[in-house]
């Protein structure tokens, strides 16, 4: 198997992270293995990575493709992040950095397993589950929730102008919507020619769904908190987030720690890839970095 994804912000973060070879790391969201393999080359063999992943064909991916790289100080373990102070209680030691790389990787979009997370990939169901023992898929969603329900879930989620009348549209035609191609199908034909930009009518609706079906951004929160409760003096949380809803989240949580005394901001601003970064990998244009000093 092939690498898919290209890692964002990669030594931006790497810096930010400012490693110690002995020291104790955990890359919250492992994905094609971009950052982990990044700071586990930094690693001596007293340094320790532990990489979580809540999708198994992520695991599954990366435990194959770095087989050779592989060693006993690189653990790799299948949790949502929001889990995190549980997974590294059974490690006895505080973590001396920690990243979060939010939301899906390429992986993830081009070669689903049948998941629906790409609304180019018309065949597919919808399903958006990034961990399939999930009991709630996207399509669930839809038929379960209200009107007002889902008008609101697109609205709140996905900062989509016409959720009204997207959620009409679905409630009144839920039989015929099984697949991708025909949710992006109604979207099209109920947003106002004039309101489709250059980027697909069905992203903010694709991302809504996701976000819900995943629980993106309670995860978030409590991953975000344990992680700093979890980190030794001075260690750093990296965290890069895609959009304004992930990103106000992490904004809001730094500044409160760094309002409190408690830790302090590597930058004022967010860190953002570069021209050249954008050119070659597109899907970094809305990256935005953010880092956390624990004081
Ligand atoms: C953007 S990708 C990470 C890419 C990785 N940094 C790389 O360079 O290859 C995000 C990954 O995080 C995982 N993920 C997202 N939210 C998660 C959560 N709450 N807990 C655990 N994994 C999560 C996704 O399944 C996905 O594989």
């Amino acid at each position: 198997m092939e690498k898919i994804h290209i890692p964002v912000l990669l030594n931006e973060t790497i810096t930010a992270l400012d490693i110690k070879p002995d020291g104790f790391y955990v890359d919250c969201t492992l994905g094609d293995g971009g950052h982990s393999f990044e700071i586990f080359k930094k690693l001596s063999s007293n340094g320790l990575l532990l990489s979580i992943d809540q999708d198994q064909h992520a695991i599954d991916f990366v435990k194959d493709f770095y087989k050779k790289e592989i060693k006993q100080n690189w653990k790799i373990q299948k949790s949502n992040f929001s889990k995190i102070e549980n997974i590294v209680s059974s490690y006895n030691r505080q973590p001396d950095g920690i990243v979060m790389d939010l939301g899906l990787s390429s992986r993830q979009l081009e070669e689903s397993h049948n998941r629906g997370f790409s609304y180019l990939e018309e065949d597919e169901p919808l399903d958006m589950r990034m961990n399939e023992e999930l009991g709630v898929k996207a399509k669930d969603l839809l038929v379960v929730l209200s009107e007002k329900e889902l008008s609101h879930l697109f609205y709140s989620y996905g900062e989509e102008k016409f959720s009204a009348k997207i959620a009409h549209a679905i409630k009144k035609e839920i039989t015929n919507i099984n697949t991708v191609g025909d949710l992006t199908r109604l979207v099209y034909r109920v947003v106002p020619a004039a309101h489709q930009s250059s980027k697909n009518p069905s992203r903010r609706v694709f991302q809504a769904l996701r976000i819900v079906v995943n629980d993106e951004l309670d995860s978030l929160r409590t991953g975000l908190d344990s992680s700093f409760k979890l980190l030794k003096p001075k260690g750093r949380i990296c965290v890069i987030s895609f959009h304004s809803l992930e990103d106000r989240i992490v904004k809001d949580y730094f500044n409160k720690i760094a309002d409190g005394g408690e830790g302090s901001l590597l930058n004022k601003n967010i860190i953002a890839p570069t021209d050249v970064e954008i050119e070659r990998n597109p899907r970094s244009a809305s990256a935005k970095l953010r880092v956390l000093i624990k004081n």
